[in-house]
């Protein structure tokens, strides 16, 4: 009984399912609309290939069995006949070639389409999106979806191929008894319903698989990386990381032993009730021949027409049963594609300040993680003013990434304000406000591009332009990490790829950091940028981004008290709000977090 609610239970989402083959067959239009329509058309003249090729045949069958019972002269009609079937047959093979060719060229570009499609929607979506599993099983689905799904499209256009050749050859039979094509329709109905249900049982095992296969992809990758292969050897996770993949891959395969044994016995089963309504049909053609109410030529038409419209109503149904199928599959295509980011630029919004006037400040801000109770930030108050260096500290996890990530609007908060200027920031242009900002983060990318890739990241368009690409390297000092190169700025950084070359954590730094000077920006930001930096640079570092931000306004953080210092202002986070703010004199003074924290660090230095 579970079983068969399932089963229309299941049904009716696949019919609900279909709602999704006109949006994607719009997809499919706009990924090459010539393609599309020369295979339709294509398509459209192949299909009737078959009814004209076996009528032809009943006219020469006919035709010699005339011949030879009454002794008759070969008329040049016959010959006439034999070339025009031969035509036909010609002819077929080679639209059957071109329309071929034209899938391939459609499949190509419907990948490429699809990828860039969905390319494009992953980064204009909220941070926070990322952070959702649910996400990413979709974001998943959506990528497998955008190779995967190119035997929709062909199944589309060999439906209606079918469909046609179907309909023509079943009007022909239907013409001469109508009893002959129900018997082949109930034959074939059976299979179809069996084929459809299983296939519905295999899109809900894939769709209930899915995150064990992100954790076995996962785990793949993990296996063969080159940057966790240290601590695999050294820590001996060879055989932990073994283990775990085959249990989880024992169990997809289990399902899908099961689910294949059940399809094939019930496949067969069904299958045979085709054979015997075809094999019915056939002994009633034979029957009414012998009886001498059909020709020979009829009998060679209508045993042709039979053979060829159960098979092709066979494949309308699996095409029709297949499309249903991958429709299911693109519920989740679409429903990425319609994702919403909630960050994002309002109709008529703001440009940017040019200049900053007041700066930024936060009112009151609290926000929390999605899913996570805990809230990382309460009622925070905090003004960093136009021109003004600060430094934030506090001890780990207080949420002073979370409050960078607030201020360059990634996220937005979940009470409170963040103004610039006195303006909300969601009022603002997002690129036009992200154009004002340049930060580097904690967790960078280093990317695994040319060291001139690595640095032009900051202001992409400027990428031709060595000379300005190399005087931010000079502020960085990441120009001297550079002339060490044997590629200079042309080398591409990383292992990933054919010479490239891999820099240490302080290089990539210094790489990093030439990115934010590039921006130009009039808010720089920087997240622990000096953390890897061994203690000469890191004060040369600092001596130039004080140079280099006069008239800016900057917020670094940093867990050195020698760095902080340099800050006009420190403010100390902790426990969601601002715990202290001012100068470091002053916050000494005051003998609270920031001096313990100081005292801290400067007696392991005794
Ligand atoms: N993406 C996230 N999803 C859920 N919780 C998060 C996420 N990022 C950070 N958190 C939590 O928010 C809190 C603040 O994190 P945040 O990264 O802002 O700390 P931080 O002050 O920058 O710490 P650190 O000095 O280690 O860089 C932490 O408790 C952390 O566990
Ligand atoms: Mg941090």
């Amino acid at each position: 009984m579970a079983e068969e609610g399932k089963f229309w239970g299941g049904w009716s989402e696949r019919l609900t399912a279909l709602r999704n083959v006109p949006p994607v067959l719009r997809i499919v239009w706009q990924s090459g609309p010539i393609v599309v329509f020369l295979g339709l058309f294509f398509r459209l003249v192949t299909s009737v290939v078959p009814l004209g090729a076996l009528w032809i045949t009943k006219l020469i069958v006919d035709a010699v069995v005339d011949i030879v019972s009454r002794h008759q002269p070969v008329k040049p009609m016959l010959w006439w006949l034999v070339a025009g079937e031969f035509a036909i047959a010609l002819f077929g093979s080679i639209l059957a070639r071109v329309i071929d060719y034209l899938d391939s060229l459609l499949a190509d570009k419907y990948t490429r389409h699809i990828s860039i499609q969905v390319m494009k929607h992953a980064s204009e979506l909220d941070l926070i999106a990322y952070e959702d599993p649910v996400f990413y099983d979709r974001l998943e689905r959506a990528r497998v979806q955008a190779t995967d799904r190119l035997g929709m499209i062909q199944s589309i256009g060999r439906l209606v191929q079918q469909v046609i050749t179907a309909a023509s050859l079943s009007i022909s039979i239907l013409l001469f008894s109508p009893w002959l094509l129900l018997l082949l329709i109930a034959g074939i109905l059976p299979a179809f319903l069996g084929e459809s249900h299983f296939a519905f049982l295999g899109y809900a095992r894939n769709f209930r698989q899915t995150p064990i296969r992100r954790q076995l992809d996962y785990l793949r990758v993990l296996g063969g990386s080159r940057e966790a292969a240290k601590e695999l050897k050294l820590f001996g996770l060879k055989d932990f990381l073994i283990t775990r993949f085959t249990r989880l891959s024992n169990h997809i395969y289990a399902e899908n032993v099961d689910l294949a044994r059940r399809r094939l016995i019930a496949g067969s089963l069904l299958s045979m009730i085709g054979t015997l309504g075809y094999y019915a049909a056939y002994v009633y053609v034979i029957w009414r021949t012998v009886m001498g109410s059909l020709t020979i030529g009829t009998l060679t038409f209508l045993t042709g027409a039979i053979v060829q419209a159960s098979a092709n109503l066979q494949q309308v149904f699996s095409s029709l049963s297949s499309i249903a199928d991958q429709a299911l599959f693109l519920t989740d295509l679409l429903a990425f594609f319609e994702m919403q980011p909630t960050i994002r630029s309002k109709p008529n919004a703001l440009p940017a300040p040019r200049p900053i006037v007041r700066g930024f400040e936060f009112r009151n801000v609290s926000f929390s993680y999605p899913g996570a109770s805990r809230m990382v930030l309460k009622g925070l108050d905090f003004h960093l003013h136009a021109g003004e260096r600060v430094a934030l500290i506090g001890e780990n996890g207080e949420g002073k990434t979370t409050l960078v990530k607030l201020m360059t609007r990634l996220y937005d908060p979940v009470e409170g304000q963040v103004l610039l200027d006195g303006v909300d920031l969601r009022e603002f242009d997002l690129e036009d406000l992200y154009r004002e900002i340049g930060v580097i983060f904690q967790d960078f990318m280093r990317y695994e591009m040319t060291a001139r890739e690595n640095i032009a990241v900051g202001r992409i368009d400027e990428i031709e332009d060595l000379a300005l690409l190399k005087t931010a390297a000079d502020k960085s000092m990441a120009s001297e990490v550079i002339e060490r190169l044997p590629r200079h700025y042309d080398q591409m950084l990383g292992r990933r790829f054919d010479k490239g070359v891999d820099l240490s954590g302080g290089e990539w730094q210094k790489i990093a950091l030439a990115r934010a000077y590039l921006r130009d920006a009039q808010l720089l930001i920087l997240d622990e940028p000096t953390a890897a930096l061994d203690a000469r640079s890191e004060f040369e570092v600092f001596q130039r981004f004080a140079e280099l931000t006069t008239g800016k306004s900057a917020l670094f953080i940093s867990h050195r008290f020698s760095t902080v210092r340099m800050a006009d202002r420190i403010v100390v986070l902790h426990d969601g709000r601002v715990a202290e703010d001012g100068s470091h004199e002053a916050l000494l003074h005051l003998g609270g977090r920031y001096a313990d924290m100081f005292e801290l660090q400067a007696a392991s230095y005794r």
